[in-house]
């Protein structure tokens, strides 16, 4: 399959600070490509050169063969993106803004009509689409932000975490809305600080921290990479104390330990082989079990392992 993006050692440095370090990353055509980090990671700072919007101080990015330095204008064609914030005209409503948007990108007459109301479909948003944007909800508006980058009918449609504080419904049905786009042959560009979402839409995934990439692969090569560890969750009725946590600490196979005042985070290459040891010693110690879970490695767990913390903020 081609590639329809390649990134090669995109770098941005501001004040001296690498925002984004030496990053490389391919789409395939049709796929659905997850960019997961932290706040602070990079991901805006890389999407933002990857649609031409700031320069890189070094490294480069083709877009079906176009270099985002060389060929800013062939590599704006090709895509949509959806940054976090558009702007939307409040006191129009959705389909005016759209319309508005459709002539900014060239579009008109029937045409033009055709694809607002198409892309208001695939957003689910047809039956509001009269309604003014000040009378939207934060998902809502989202969604026509999705709509917008829809627009021009893209090869590669790029979302800089478009669920962030949106309502559960506007999330599901832009997550399910993405699905489907991304089966009906749309590649994707997806960065979110969410694990499960990433799970859900991507078939590759890029976890990235601190301006580089530190894994990537398929959702089961990241697992893979994440070690054969399981993830034990205690909570416990009692508070649980510090000295515990050494004992803890000491049992053999067990990896790291985190402690909030009444649970207990473990991760371990030998779940089953740890958690009785675990349960005598809070036995031991007086302290009450509230629920155990175990469970199998993920992406969550993945980062934690290589970073020592957790991927939300
Ligand atoms: N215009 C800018 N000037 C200086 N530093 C910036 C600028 N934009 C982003 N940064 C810094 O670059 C790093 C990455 O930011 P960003 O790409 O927004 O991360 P993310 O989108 O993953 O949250 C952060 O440390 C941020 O403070
Ligand atoms: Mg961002």
């Amino acid at each position: 399959m081609m590639n329809i993006i390649e990134v090669k050692e995109l770098t941005k440095v501001y004040e001296g600070r690498k925002a984004v370090d030496s990053v490389s990353f391919e789409i395939k055509k049709g796929e659905a490509f997850g960019l997961l980090g932290p706040n602070g990671a990079g991901k805006t700072t890389t999407i933002s050169m990857l649609s031409c919007l700031i320069p890189p101080t070094s490294g480069d990015a083709h877009i079906e063969g176009k270099s985002i330095i060389k060929e800013p204008i062939e590599v704006k064609k090709r895509i949509g993106v959806v940054p976090q914030d558009i702007a939307l005209y409040p006191t129009l409503s959705a389909r005016e803004n759209l319309f508005f948007w459709g002539e900014m990108y060239g579009l008109s007459g029937r045409r033009l009509k055709e694809k607002v109301d198409e892309v208001l479909q695939v957003v689910g948003l047809t039956e509001r689409s009269k309604d003014r944007i000040n009378k939207y909800s934060g998902g809502m508006k989202r969604r026509i932000n999705i709509a917008v980058g829809l627009l021009p009918s893209p090869k590669l449609l790029i979302l800089d975490e478009p669920t962030v504080g949106v309502d559960p419904q506007s999330r599901t049905n832009i997550l399910e809305s993405l699905r489907k786009l991304n089966k009906g042959g749309l590649t994707i560009l997806y960065t979110s600080h969410y694990m499960e979402e990433v799970e859900f839409l991507c078939d590759r995934v890029a976890v990235m921290d601190l301006g580089k990439i530190i894994a990537q692969g398929t959702q089961n090569e990241l697992r893979l990479l994440a070690g054969k560890m399981d993830s034990l969750k205690i909570s416990t009725i009692d508070e649980v104390q510090m000295r515990l946590v050494e004992v803890i600490k000491k049992v053999s196979e067990t990896d790291e330990v985190k402690i909030a005042d009444k649970a207990i985070e473990i991760l371990t290459l030998q779940g089953r082989k740890v958690l009785p040891k675990i349960i005598e010693l809070l036995g031991n110690n007086s302290i009450r079990i509230k629920s155990v879970e175990v469970e199998e490695p993920n992406l969550e767990s993945l980062f934690l392992h290589l970073t020592g913390k957790e991927l939300r903020d």
